[in-house]
């Protein structure tokens, strides 16, 4: 495909460590077909599509069986560009504990690509939500897109007087993830997909043995395994379209400003997604 958009905060992170010559960052790509499919299963030549690369960041990406959905045509493709990464990964892990409707959901890192996703599709879901955010700023955000209730601090504990909690999205790590596991409801599941402040956690037994309690490891190269992304992108493209999704987006700027737009992602001076054009 021809690529019009892309945007990723973790390939700037990634870009930062790896050590591989050649090594083209870039996942989340939207654009416009320029190749179909020799077999004929994709989309055709000039559908506008979103999906996920493993090296997006070129004037042509490629685009593999089941990893990519057509945007509907009232959709903006900056839009459809932050959808796959983090919106899968918040689909997937809600989806962990479907349906939702009346539950207690926690999300932590709330104010992240991940969780401005969460929050609203949990919130869609009926559940009742709990946003965790460290910065005050960011709390009319949160309340915005579907958070009932907004726990504002360093650590993930100031949300417990909103708990116990059916569902938690945990990506904090550390200290946040002993959190978690210690509010969670009989019952409840406690999703992790990352470790941002730290992977050692120490966390009180006892209180994580409310009873039939669990802890899932989430990977969305495994998940994809199970469900291929086309399924959730579909999905929440319809969304979009529909309204009931929308992502909150701070730079739209060319790739050649990448330098700046990764230092100030990286810096945190924004919140949102940027997305870069490929111009
Ligand atoms: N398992 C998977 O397959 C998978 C897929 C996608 C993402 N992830 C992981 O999920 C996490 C979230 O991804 P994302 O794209 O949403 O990242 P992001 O946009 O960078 O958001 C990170 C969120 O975590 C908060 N945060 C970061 N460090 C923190 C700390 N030390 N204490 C408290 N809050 C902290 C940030 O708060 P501020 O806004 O205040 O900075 C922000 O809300 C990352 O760890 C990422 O690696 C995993």
């Amino acid at each position: 495909m021809k690529n019009g958009f892309t945007q990723r905060a973790q390939s700037t992170r990634r870009r930062k460590t790896t050590e591989s010559d050649g090594w083209r960052p870039g996942w989340d790509i939207a654009g416009v077909v320029e190749r179909a499919a020799q077999d004929g299963s994709g989309p055709p030549v000039g559908a506008r599509v979103v999906g996920q690369s493993l090296a997006g960041w070129a004037e042509l990406a490629l685009l593999s069986k089941g990893f990519g959905a057509v945007v509907p045509d009232d959709v903006d493709l900056v839009e459809a560009a932050t959808l796959p990464v983090a919106g899968l990964t918040a689909r997937c892990a809600l989806s962990k504990a479907a349906p939702l409707a009346g539950k207690t959901v926690l999300v932590a890192g709330a104010s992240g690509g991940v969780g401005t996703f969460a929050l609203q599709l949990a919130r869609d879901a009926g559940a009742v939500v709990t946003a965790s955010i460290r910065q005050p700023g960011q709390e009319a955000l949160v309340r915005r897109l579907g958070a009932d209730n907004v726990a504002v601090g360093a650590s993930l504990a100031e949300a417990a007087r909103f708990g116990p909690f059916d569902l938690v999205l945990e990506s904090v790590g550390a200290d946040s993830l002993a959190a978690a596991l210690e509010m969670l409801a009989p019952g409840g599941l406690c999703v992790l997909l990352g470790a941002s402040a730290g992977t050692t956690t120490t966390f009180d037994a006892r209180k994580f043995r409310a009873g039939g309690t669990s802890l899932y490891g989430l990977v969305m190269s495994y998940e994809y395994g199970l469900e291929p992304p086309a399924v959730g992108l579909g999905d929440l493209c319809s969304r979009l379209a529909e309204g009931r999704l929308t992502p909150v987006i701070d730079r739209v700027a060319s790739w050649r400003d990448i330098a700046t737009v990764a230092q100030d992602l990286m810096d945190r001076r924004f919140t949102g997604k940027a997305v870069l054009r490929i111009d």
